[in-house]
């Protein structure tokens, strides 16, 4: 993939930090190794591990030492393919605390289970994943080593991934979907013993399924045949041919998506909501590029630099669909849980990028009806 950036020129001598998390908690994080063989892995990976990062919620304010954003080798392939000077990404900050107490009761949410976009990373998600967490939840993002360019293990090692560049062909693509969709049962069945032994205050028994692009098509094809599973959230990806389409989800299902991702462009999401009984709803955000949904337009602003406008990114900028993307995918959230009113509960100036497009109560207006 490539980005051609109008760079300002300037020198940064701080750190600089991503959008905050705006919720009661402050966020904790840890890593964790999940084993897990995926048969015939098409990536230079091992294949017999995941890598998750947990971000939940916590009282604690010290941090004892502060957690970079990004690692130095995906600095230097993500900071070159951005054409930006070298050293520059490694100056993201985060407001993480490594190794956090839990709190001492659960908060009541169910935990979220991530799986980025093809070829990134799940830390590249820090402006939603760690909002989430300051809210109370448990989110677990997961990377499969091999598959993004760099993955930096615990101990300092990385694995060298796919190239950043590299043909996402069909075959590649029907791979790598179809190891997401393992890579995301394996983390929920790893779950439970893994909350047990840390004696965690997270939720094992309801889970909520989200991603972006790719992960946001797998996290759909993963939810029926989980009954834990309550609901899930796509961020803009086309669903897979081979498996999400002709299924009928039975749980919730939010699309959230650039405004030109229509079933006109994208007939696999025409093809899936032909395909639902339950409830879903597709909400569109204005400005908003595909890769927006990540957090690579909030690099440039938090960093000083120009705004990305090209192909893939938006005119809205990082810090604007950050604010969308926390709100709808909490309201979502909120609303599976019975606390909101709805996804869009009703037209809103200030949310006004944000519109319905369509959805499964169509007819009756506004979700807000569903469940009243
Ligand atoms: C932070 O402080 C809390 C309570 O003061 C302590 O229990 C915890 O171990 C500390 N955490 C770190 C990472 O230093
Ligand atoms: C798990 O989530 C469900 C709601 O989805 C909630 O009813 C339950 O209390 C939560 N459990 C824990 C331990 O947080
Ligand atoms: C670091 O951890 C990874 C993943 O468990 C492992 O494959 C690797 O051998 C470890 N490296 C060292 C130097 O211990
Ligand atoms: C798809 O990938 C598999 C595994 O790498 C390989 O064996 C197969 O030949 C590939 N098929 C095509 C059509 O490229
Ligand atoms: C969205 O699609 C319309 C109609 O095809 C096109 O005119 C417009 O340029 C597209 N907008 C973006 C941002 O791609
Ligand atoms: C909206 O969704 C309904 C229900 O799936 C469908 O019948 C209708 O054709 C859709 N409308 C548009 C404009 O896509």
């Amino acid at each position: 993939m490539y980005f051609l950036l109008p760079l300002l020129l300037f020198s940064l001598t701080s750190a600089a930090s991503l959008p905050s998390p705006d919720g009661p908690y402050n966020v904790g994080f840890s890593q964790h190794i999940v084993p897990h063989i995926t048969p015939n892995d098409p990536t230079p990976g091992p294949g017999n591990a995941l890598l998750v990062h947990v971000y939940f919620p916590t009282y604690d304010t010290n941090r004892s030492s502060p957690v970079p954003y990004i690692d130095t080798k995906s600095a230097t392939i993500w900071g070159d393919a951005l054409e930006l000077p070298r050293g520059l990404l490694d100056k993201l900050t985060t407001d993480l605390r490594r190794d956090a107490s839990f709190l001492s009761a659960p908060t009541g949410h169910p935990t979220v289970l991530f799986s980025p976009a093809a070829g990134f990373n799940a830390w590249m998600y820090y402006g939603l994943l760690a909002n989430l967490a300051s809210h109370g939840y448990t989110v677990v993002a997961i990377d499969h080593p091999g598959e993004p360019p760099v993955v930096r293990w615990p101990n300092g090692t990385d694995t060298i991934g796919l190239s950043i560049d590299v043909d996402f062909t069909a075959n590649l693509t029907r791979q790598v979907h179809e190891f997401r969709v393992t890579d995301l049962a394996a983390v929920l069945a790893w779950f439970p013993t893994f909350v047990h032994n840390h004696q965690a205050p997270f939720n094992t028994s309801k889970f909520l399924a989200l991603g972006h692009s790719m992960g946001g098509s797998a996290s759909v094809t993963f939810a029926p045949g989980h009954p834990s599973v309550e609901a899930a959230l796509n961020l803009d990806g086309g669903f897979s041919q081979h498996q999400t389409v002709v299924t009928d989800v039975g749980v919730p299902v939010l699309l959230m998506s650039r405004i030109n991702h229509t079933t006109r462009s994208d007939p696999s999401w025409a093809e899936f909501q032909e395909h639902q009984t339950g409830w879903w709803e597709h909400i569109a955000v204005y400005g908003s590029e595909h890769l927006d949904y990540c957090d690579i337009a909030t690099w440039n602003e938090a960093l000083g630099l120009a705004p990305l406008v090209q192909e893939q990114f938006g005119p809205i900028g990082g810090s604007k669909i950050t604010q969308i993307a926390r709100k709808y995918v909490g309201d979502f959230f909120g609303w599976v849980e019975g606390r909101e009113k709805g996804v869009i509960a009703s037209p809103s100036l200030e949310w006004r990028e944000a519109v319905y497009v369509n959805g499964s109560d169509f007819d009756h207006g506004y979700s807000q009806e569903q469940k009243d």
